[in-house]
This record gives structure tokens, C-alpha cells and sequence, in this order.
């Protein structure tokens, strides 16, 4: 077979180059050219889309293809399958969807392929207490580039997966995976990992952006046109982003990231793009001995189990797509060397900054000779304003050195101008905080409750200097 020619995009602007350059001709950015396959030109011969001189054949063009009014287009409700899998469908929008392709990234080691083996399992199997004439359990199959066959049954076994009707593929070239598809025609497959697949019509290696790019476009393309599910895992690169910059996310329908630390039990999954369901849902499962499990409620999981309040901890009320959420702010000030650092794990580091230049300007406390840590217990990230207060109350009580109360929660947003702004769902969150047993709040002003909530002291607060007032008078 001859090989199809190629040329080198630039991922920023699009522009092309016969050749691999470091410096894109056409808009200078570096290391932003990438190989791709060029299709062969069909019969009509695409117009060029440059050059006007071919604009009298789009006449001829548009008469083939059609224009419909939108309101004569039938609106159809997306049917979702759900997985059976709680927390997973409500970070899916409620299920799969036919044809749907979902990306699926995380570190490797944090559960996902354990996750989509369970998925696949449950959606394999008749639902329990269904009679024989229902329809059984869906085609699904799992092909897998990283393990070998054997490794998967391993891994079903450890889960308890007996009898597992999940049809497995161990290979890694795209065009067999695609040839397969379409003669199996499942309901729902998982390609586990999209780094693993290589497309023999180019030349790059297995993993490089042109590569990933290429494979999961051929695979979004099946999708669509077999109405075949479609999962793509993908691997996390050391700067947080999925290898080929961003490539893979506007392709596909949704985007969902493993979140958690390796080292705690517990693991997120977040929904960060959805064309089937609302974002910024979040799925929270505990790693087990058997595989991952659903946590129905989670509200108190990233609290540090400490007996009496320690300096520098704060916790805070966040709100996680639907649920309200405890997540304990730990800071750490200490005296720092001629360029103080400013770390934060699970929380912007920029918005850290910003924080500590609202506190001494406006709150007369300064951290300027001071290294600052900070770090949201538990993995889980933060990216909510709402974060704002309790952080500056953990850093405070930590460069004073005082503990803040017993039972202490905070949240609300801080302006540059060194207000307290309002946090969404106020309420919900004070509720959830004194089901929990916490007994002390300081809040933005427009977040206090009209009637007391019990076992719940309220201190509401406008400015940053109150906040600091108010706490000091507890402590
Ligand atoms: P895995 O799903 O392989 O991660 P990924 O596909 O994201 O790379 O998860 C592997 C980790 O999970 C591994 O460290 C072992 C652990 N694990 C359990 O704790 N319990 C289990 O039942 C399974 C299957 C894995
Ligand atoms: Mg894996």
C-alpha cells in the first residue's frame, strides 16, 4: 500500500509546511507543527478555499446540498443508557448516548481503566430482577493497547466480574480497531488508551499529537456515522493537559477528568465539557479492594481527622455541581529566604497571590518576607472564588499561629477592593455545614441567613478587615 502524503499543520492557526519546522511560517509560534494525513482529492475537487478564482464552482456545489429551516428539524430527546454506575452517569448527563463519544482522562494509576471495565460490565448485564424475554445487557467491547488479554481477565476477576459478557480486542493498530467496530457493531466500546493507537498512514510515532489527533478523529468519525459509543481514554501529560494540545477536547462530546490523590482512597471525576448534560458535576468513588465505589455522600471525605483545631486549617463549604461540599484549606507561612515562595496545591496560585496582596493592603497583614503554602486536603481541586475567604483565614491563622475555632467553617468571594462578595447557594451550604455539626460561620453579608439555622453561630461580614475582626474575637 503507498503511503498517503502529509503535510505539518500548525495547531495554533492552521497554517501547513511540506516540512517539519520548529517555527510555524505562518504565525511563528514554536513546536506547533504536527503531521497529518492529507486526503486524497475527491473527484469534484474540492474548491480551493483560498483562491478566488475557483468561486464559480460553489454554484454547482450548493445545489446538492440542503438547507432546512430549524424549526422544521425534529428535535429529538437523547436517549441515555444509564451505566448503572451512580456516580458516573451523573457526571455523564444521566448515561451514554448513542454515538457519544467520551474522553476520559486522569493520571495514570487513578482508576480508569478499573472504572470502565466495571462500566462496561454493568452495562453488559441483563438488569438484575429483568425477565428472561428483556432484552439482555448491551454489546460492549474493550480494547485494550496497554494490557494484554489476560492482564484485563486478571483485573475482572480481581473485581468480581464473573461471567463477564464484555468482548475484549487486544490491539492497537487504528485501522484493525476500526475494521473491527464496524463488523461488531457494539453498543459501546472503550479504547483504552487513544496513546497507545497508531494509524499506519503516518509516519509519527504511536503518542504524538499527530497521531492521537488522527486516530480519535477516524474513531469520532465511526461514532457518528454507526451510532457505536464511543470511550477514549487518554493519559494525563506532567502539565495537567492531555498530550496534543487540547486537540482531543472539542472533538469529542464530553470531556471527563480523574481528579484525587494516588495516595488517598478517594478519587473525582469531573465533567468538564458535556454536549448531553450539565458541567462541572462531579462523580466522587473511594478505591476499594474490589475496584471503585460510588460515594452517594461526600460531603465530609476531605476533612483531615484532626481531634483539636491546629493552626492554619480552615475549612470551607465549597460547591461541587450540585452538592455542597467540606474541604479543609491548610496553609503553611513561614519565614522565607530574599524571594519568598508562593506554592498552592488544588487551588490557583495567581488567585494566591492576588489574596495576599488584598490581605496587606487592606487588612494591614503582610506575608512579604514569609514563604506561603497552601493545599486543599484530599487531591480534590479548587477552583470556585467562593475559596477566597477560607484561604486567607487558614494563612492568617497559621502566621499568627493560633488555631481558629472548634467547629469553624468559612466561604465567600474577596474582591481587590478588599470586599467580601456574596457565594452561590449560600444557604445550602450553611445547612449542609451544621448537618455536619459545625457550629461557627463567617460569611459574606448577603449569605446570611433571614432565619437562625440551629446549632449554627453566624458571623456575616462585607470587608476583609471585618472578617480578620471577627475572627479574632473568637479565637
Ligand atoms: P487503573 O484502573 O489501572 O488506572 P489507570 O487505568 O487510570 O492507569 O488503576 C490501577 C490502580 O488501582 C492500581 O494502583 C491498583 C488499584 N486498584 C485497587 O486498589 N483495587 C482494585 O480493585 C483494582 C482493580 C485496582
Ligand atoms: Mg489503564
Amino acid at each position: 500500500m503507498s503511503k498517503e502524503k502529509t503535510v505539518y499543520t500548525c495547531t495554533e492557526c492552521g497554517g501547513t509546511s511540506l516540512r517539519w519546522l520548529g517555527k510555524c511560517p505562518s504565525c511563528g509560534a514554536w513546536n506547533t507543527l504536527v503531521e497529518s494525513v492529507v486526503a486524497p482529492a475527491s473527484a469534484a475537487a474540492a474548491p480551493s478555499r483560498n483562491r478566488l478564482s475557483a468561486a464559480p464552482s460553489f454554484a454547482a456545489l450548493a445545489q446538492t446540498a440542503e438547507v432546512t429551516l430549524l424549526s422544521d428539524i425534529e428535535a429529538q430527546d437523547i436517549a441515555r443508557t444509564p451505566t448503572g454506575i451512580d456516580e458516573l452517569d451523573r457526571v455523564l448527563g444521566g448515561g451514554i448516548v448513542e454515538g457519544g463519544v467520551v474522553l476520559i482522562g486522569g493520571d495514570p494509576g487513578i482508576g480508569k481503566s478499573t472504572l470502565l471495565l466495571q462500566a462496561l460490565d454493568a452495562l453488559s448485564r441483563r438488569p438484575s430482577g429483568a425477565s428472561a424475554d428483556e432484552p439482555a445487557g448491551m454489546d460492549s467491547l474493550y480494547v485494550t493497547g496497554e494490557e494484554s488479554g489476560a492482564q484485563v481477565a486478571l483485573r475482572s476477576r480481581r473485581l468480581g466480574l464473573d461471567h463477564s459478557q464484555v468482548q475484549v480486542l487486544a490491539e492497537i493498530q487504528l485501522e484493525k480497531i476500526l475494521a473491527t467496530l464496524d463488523r461488531l457493531r457494539p453498543s459501546i466500546a472503550v479504547i483504552d488508551s487513544i496513546q497507545t493507537v497508531y494509524s499506519d498512514q503516518l509516519t509519527s510515532a504511536p503518542g504524538s499529537v499527530a497521531q492521537v489527533r488522527e486516530c480519535a478523529a477516524h474513531l469520532t468519525r465511526l461514532a457518528k456515522a454507526t451510532g457505536v459509543a464511543i470511550v477514549l481514554v487518554g493519559h494525563v501529560t506532567k502539565e495537567g493537559a492531555l498530550a496534543g494540545p487540547r486537540v482531543l477536547e472539542h472533538m469529542v462530546d464530553t470531556v471527563l477528568y480523574f481528579e484525587g490523590d494516588t495516595h488517598s482512597s478517594f478519587r473525582l471525576v469531573r465533567a468538564i465539557k458535556n454536549r448531553f448534560g450539565a458541567v462541572n458535576e462531579i462523580g466522587v468513588f473511594a478505591m476499594t479492594e474490589r475496584g471503585l465505589k460510588g460515594v452517594a455522600n461526600p460531603s465530609a471525605i476531605f476533612l483531615s481527622q484532626h481531634a483539636e483545631p491546629v493552626p492554619g486549617s480552615c475549612v470551607l463549604v465549597t460547591l461541587e455541581g450540585t452538592r455542597p461540599m467540606l474541604v479543609e484549606i491548610q496553609a503553611l507561612v513561614d519565614s522565607g529566604g530574599p524571594s519568598p515562595r508562593r506554592l498552592s496545591v488544588g487551588l490557583e496560585r495567581d488567585r494566591l497571590a492576588m489574596l495576599l496582596a488584598v490581605l496587606h493592603r487592606h487588612a494591614g497583614i503582610s506575608c512579604a518576607d514569609q514563604d506561603v503554602f497552601v493545599n486543599a486536603v484530599g487531591g480534590v481541586r479548587i477552583s470556585e472564588p467562593a475559596a477566597d475567604l477560607a484561604v486567607l483565614l487558614s494563612i492568617t491563622s497559621s502566621l499568627r499561629g493560633r488555631s481558629l475555632p472548634k467547629g469553624f467553617i468559612a466561604f465567600g468571594e474577596v474582591g481587590l477592593a478588599g470586599e467580601v462578595r456574596p457565594a452561590p447557594r449560600g444557604q445550602e451550604r450553611l445547612k449542609e455545614a451544621a448537618k455536619l455539626g459545625f457550629s461557627v460561620a463567617v460569611v459574606p453579608k448577603a449569605n446570611a441567613p433571614k432565619k437562625p439555622i440551629e446549632g449554627l453561630a453566624i458571623h456575616a461580614v462585607d470587608r476583609v478587615e471585618e472578617a480578620m475582626e471577627a475572627v479574632r474575637s473568637l479565637q
